[in-house]
């Protein structure tokens, strides 16, 4: 049995050891292609088996690119001098094969009118007849592409069995194609729910404007994320200054109603008709001095979200109209007859115990249980301590940037005292508390002097202690031995430059302090 590297694709006189060659084949083929998850690099070694085995001169295979629908060259074997080839389907030998799913035997090439000659010029032709067999790769009953072989010419070739045996690699590379598409679509469906989930997470607790990391916070924000993107109606409590506005805009801006306005109405006492021809508008002679018509906020806000801010402090008639749009989404202007619908998302907001101006006969029961559809308590500054500092650094930046200060942090002990209050107005006053400091700061640092008196005293009655005015001066001076020790970066005489002082006096102090200023070295 011959079995010389150049042997010729089966001759009569050799069929048996044909047969075992075409096996061997097959079975190298297989091993190649489950090798590894490379597609190209196992095809371009099935071809190099064809060529070893078989004569192949050239051989390619050619795939359907789903997206384009082109026909492209995937791998080459032999001598190929395009890199990138691509057919349309039905065009040239190799098109018509992907098209009709029929293999094509051309017996000799340099006789067919349609061959393109796309993939190789095929030098060989003016002396060397060739033949070109292409055998269609088929997956789940579709054409996905074509293997094609050029083979020496020769007349007593018994083609029907050739292109059966390409039919049996073709359909051997159709599996390969498979496993590699399942596993391109699985990677594509995890990188799709990768990229979901990240939205997700980013839509979820973008509310970048809210500070705070506190566990009642995130409480808010995950209601805040549940609420968003429905139409309910949502009641926001909670105390004077703990960021139920900033809530409101919050769930409006991550609403699908985020590109239409936010309007606010403040309902805090406004007498009944000024209130109602700010939520309703009004025609023209509508009252004396109603000169034009004009819109209410419930049609500025079309589309968008009305936030009701106080509405504990609405009076008792207007809620009797409120409710009624509530019901029936619609309403008309005042004096007008027009019945005018309404869509509108509705946010209102309340630091009033509303249960107890039920009681008091103040506020509607029935509005309340329209209103109180999903209810956000937002957390007291006092019960999320965690929090203090992150708004305190957030204020700090805000503040030095609108006051242009450079201000850069806060010293421990006028930390110690924002930590130990117990901020009965909540976020607004500690915004208040770090304004003021910003602005009566004059370096880079806030002390302990700079925050205003009810803290200072505060501190001292929650710690229980007196502070007297020599142990505020010495820690006052600690402070600012250390502070001067890490700008200086523990170099004792420039700290102490920087107080204006002597190393002697400087050195005498931080031993009276016990500060270790070892600790400040860079
Ligand atoms: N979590 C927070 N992160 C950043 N800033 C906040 C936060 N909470 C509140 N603020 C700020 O504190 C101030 C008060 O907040 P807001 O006006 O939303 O409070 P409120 O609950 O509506 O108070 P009121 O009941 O008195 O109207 C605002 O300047 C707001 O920007
Ligand atoms: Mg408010």
């Amino acid at each position: 049995m011959s079995s010389s590297p150049a042997a010729e694709w089966e001759e009569p006189a050799e069929a048996h050891a044909g047969e075992v060659r075409k096996l061997s084949t097959l079975l190298e083929a297989s091993q190649a292609l489950s090798a590894t998850l490379d597609l190209k690099g196992s095809l371009q070694r099935v071809l190099e088996i064809l060529g070893r085995h078989h004569g192949a001169i050239r051989s390619t295979v050619v795939l359907l690119n789903e997206n384009t629908g082109d026909v492209e060259l995937e791998a080459a074997s032999g001598a190929i001098t395009a890199k990138r080839v691509r057919y349309r389907v039905g065009e040239g030998v190799t098109g018509k094969v992907v098209q009709t799913g029929k293999p094509i035997v051309v017996p000799r090439v340099s006789r067919d009118p349609t061959f393109l000659n796309r993939a190789a010029e095929r030098p060989e032709l003016p002396s060397q007849e060739l033949t070109y067999i292409s055998a269609p790769i088929a997956l789940e009953g579709k054409t996905v592409g074509a293997i094609g072989i050029d083979l020496q010419f020769k007349a007593d070739r018994d083609y029907h069995r050739t292109t059966k045996f390409l039919g049996v690699v073709g359909s051997m590379i159709a599996q390969a194609v498979k496993v590699q598409r399942l596993i391109q679509a699985d990677k594509q469906r995890l990188v799709d729910e990768n990229t979901h989930l990240r939205q997700e997470l980013r839509e979820r607790y973008d509310f970048s404007n809210l500070v705070g990391t506190s566990g009642p916070m995130h409480q808010v924000y995950e209601q805040i994320a549940q609420v968003a993107r429905t139409n309910t109606t949502v009641l926001l409590r909670g105390e004077s200054g703990t960021g139920k506005e900033l809530i409101a805009h919050a769930i409006h801006y991550n609403s699908p109603r985020s590109k239409k306005p936010f309007i606010k109405v403040s309902c805090a006492a406004l007498p009944q008709d000024l209130i109602e021809s700010e939520l309703f508008g009004y025609e023209k002679g509508a009252f004396t001095g109603a000169y034009t018509s004009k819109k209410g906020r419930f049609e500025a806000a079309e589309g968008g979200t009305l936030f009701l801010d106080e509405i504990g402090d609405l009076n008792l008639a207007t809620q009797i109209k409120l409710l009624r749009i509530l019901q029936e989404r619609e309403f008309e202007r005042l004096g007008g007859t027009e019945t005018i619908r309404t869509n509108i998302r509705l946010i209102a907001a309340t630091n009033k115990d509303l249960e107890r101006a039920i009681a008091a006969g103040e506020f509607r029961e029935d509005l309340y249980y329209r209103l109180n559809v999903f209810a956000i308590f937002v957390p007291p500054l006092r019960e999320r301590k965690p929090d203090v500092l992150l708004l305190a650094d957030h204020f700090l930046e805000k503040f030095s940037k609108e006051h242009n200060k450079n201000v850069k942090r806060i010293a421990t002990p006028a930390i110690d005292m924002l930590s130990s209050y117990h901020w009965p107005g909540n976020v607004r006053e500690l915004a208040n508390v770090i304004e003021r400091a910003v602005v009566v700061c004059d370096t880079q640092v806030i002390h302990a002097h700079h925050l205003p008196p009810t803290l200072q005293t505060a501190e001292a009655s929650d710690t229980g202690q007196t502070t007297t005015l020599r142990e505020s001066l010495e820690a006052f001076e600690k402070d600012a031995l250390q502070d001067a020790l890490k700008s200086a970066r523990g170099n004792r005489a420039k700290a102490a430059r920087l107080l204006s002082t002597t190393e002697r006096i400087f050195n005498y102090r931080v031993r009276k302090y016990g500060i270790d200023w070892r600790r400040f070295k860079a």
